[in-house]
């Protein structure tokens, strides 16, 4: 019943995702996440990719490519400028999965300062009812402070317009993995 975070992340996204939405991934490293949230929102929805590493845009173009799917864009620039691309009230959901990939290079990795300075115009560019995903790694130096920085802003967050819930194992240690999940109302 109790899965890896994760897991239950996913879980979670497979309740909320349909086909036909239209969805962002902030942090599309190497294509898993991705490739799920298009599994859950078919090829009549569209996948919006950001990474600031080539190789990510690389894998990931080709891990969808190879299940057949063409309806997805994805750039390679810091998730902070997503509003360059994206209007506000259009998204259906944003989905963070932060810090570094386990497979790559350990300091190329999601930062406090342009997290928050995204997350914000994730939140902008929700539609009413859209939700906000987001894993975040306290178990390393800066994923610590981010994450930190992460629970500070999101529970700051207008509770008439947004309601914010955080999950986390209650008897592993500080540095375990924590999911935010935000829905926009309005
Ligand atoms: C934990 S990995 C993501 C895992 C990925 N979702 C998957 O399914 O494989 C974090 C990713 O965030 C990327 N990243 C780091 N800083 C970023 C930024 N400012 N904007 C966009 N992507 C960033 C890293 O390059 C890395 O690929």
């Amino acid at each position: 019943m109790i899965q890896k975070l994760t897991a239950f992340g996913q879980s979670l996204m497979k309740t909320y995702l349909k086909p036909g939405m239209t969805v962002i991934d902030a942090t599309i490293g190497n294509g898993y996440d991705a490739l799920f949230i298009k599994s859950c929102i078919g090829e009549s929805g569209k996948l919006i990719g950001f990474d600031i590493q080539s190789k990510a845009v690389e894998t990931t173009h080709h891990r969808l490519q190879k299940e057949g799917f063409e309806n997805f864009v994805l750039y390679q620039t810091d998730h902070r400028h997503l509003d360059d691309f994206i209007k506000d009230d259009t998204i259906d959901a944003v989905v963070y999965n932060l810090g570094y990939l386990p497979s790559g290079d350990h300091h190329v990795t999601t930062l406090a300062k342009s997290t928050i300075e995204s997350l914000k115009k994730a939140l902008d560019c929700l539609k009413p009812g859209g939700m906000l995903f987001v894993t975040a790694y306290p178990g390393h130096e800066s994923g610590f402070e981010e994450a930190l920085k992460v629970k500070d802003y999101l529970e700051a967050l207008d509770s008439k317009r947004y309601h914010m819930m955080q999950c986390r194992y209650g008897n592993q240690p500080a540095c375990a993995p924590m999911l935010f999940l935000t829905e926009k109302h309005f």
